[in-house]
């Protein structure tokens, strides 16, 4: 197939650029950078070999969307490309909403515009808000007492998608819900490069790990859960990129919705002993106060997508946590810093 990745320079679009090369996919990449930077596509061309086309657009503008899908003949697309900082959407709603919306607007003229037939739409968990059960599977409500303009936003594509499905018959819609993505190719090459301070646990650690932060925060330990601190089901970024691959290969006509997670929880302190274990750095850590809109425990139920996907994760935690440390110990810079060393 020939598949277009908006956001494929990200962190996860990168990962599953590869994935999808591998499997002998032609894949396009439409990505603005705004949150990612052209070396991550440079570096999937070097693992690969293959050659990707990367075409600079800001999709949240219909006519620089109609030019950067013109003449592609695509047959798929991934939508990864948004923005997807939690607490950035608390403080600027709008400006999520415009992004977010728009630009899923926009490539779903272009899908109906082109004939393209299938859509696979990087979704989150946090559609779930608090879960009424665990582990959670995808007969669970979307859209109820959601805490941030970032998770309601994915809601609300996820409605959008549903409604241009029903008007184009033809459309084969996948919705992936990812849980908790971590990890990195395990060349070290490519890998999650946050801007600022990273919003997430993982990145957090690893940056503790090499010495660019002093010490993580635990936000909390004191919710009911096997040890007080939060629990996630943390997902290999590669695990997940495997699923999208997985997707597309397996969409039905409809829309349909998937959980992509591991099954199993890990505590904040199991994911700090994890990375001290495979790194064999110490981790500071205070504990403060737990962070607003979180919640106790998110774990998914991922039979469906084993039954119906023929997929399921074979990574583990530590082996996340061994890839991340390579990434992050190869890159202390990230991208940015590479790109600085190397004239
Ligand atoms: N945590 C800390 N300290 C930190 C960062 C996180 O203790 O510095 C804790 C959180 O409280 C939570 C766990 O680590 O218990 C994981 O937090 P993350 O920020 O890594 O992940 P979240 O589960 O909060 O959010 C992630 C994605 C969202 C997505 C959500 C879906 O970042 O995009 O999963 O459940 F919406």
């Amino acid at each position: 197939m020939h598949v277009i990745l908006t956001g494929g320079a990200g962190y996860i679009g990168s990962h599953t650029a590869v994935v999808l090369a591998e499997r002998g996919h032609t894949v396009t990449i439409i990505d603005d950078f705004s949150n990612s930077h052209p070396a991550a596509v440079e570096r999937v061309r070097a693992i690969t070999g293959a050659n990707i086309e990367l075409r600079e657009a800001d999709l949240t503008d219909s006519v620089a969307a109609a030019k950067a899908f013109a003449g592609l003949n695509a047959d798929a697309v991934i939508h990864f490309a948004g923005l997807k900082a939690v607490g950035e959407s608390v403080a600027e709603p709008i400006r999520y909403y415009r992004v977010n919306i728009n630009s899923a607007l926009n490539v779903l003229d272009q899908i109906r515009e082109r004939g393209i037939k299938t859509l696979v739409f990087s979704s989150s968990a946090t559609v779930y808000g608090d879960p009424q059960a665990l582990p959670i599977d995808e007969t669970q409500p979307v859209g109820v007492g959601l805490t941030n303009p970032y998770g309601w936003s994915k809601a609300m594509i996820e409605q959008i998608i549903r409604d241009a499905a029903v008007a184009q018959g033809d459309l084969a819609a996948v919705l992936l819900r990812y849980f908790n993505p971590v990890g990195a190719h395990p060349s070290g090459q490519i890998g999650e490069d946050p801007s600022g301070i990273p919003n997430n646990l993982m990145p957090f650690v690893s940056q503790v790990a090499v010495g660019k932060r002093a010490k993580l925060s635990v936000f909390g330990d004191g919710y009911k859960t096997k040890d007080g601190t939060g629990v996630r089901d943390y997902i290999h970024v590669m695990d997940l990129a495997a699923g999208h691959a997985a997707a597309l290969e397996h969409a039905q006509a409809g829309v349909t919705a998937y959980n992509l997670g591991s099954g199993e929880g890990s505590s904040v302190f199991e994911v700090i002993a994890a990375f001290e274990q495979v790194s064999g750095r110490k981790i500071a850590y205070d504990v403060a106060p737990p962070r607003s809109g979180d919640v106790a425990e998110v774990v998914a139920n991922p039979a469906k997508a084993n039954r119906e996907l023929n997929w399921r994760t074979e990574l583990s935690l530590e082996q996340a946590c061994r890839d991340s440390w390579k990434w992050q110990s190869q890159n202390p810079g990230g991208y940015l810093g590479s790109a600085q060393e190397t004239p």
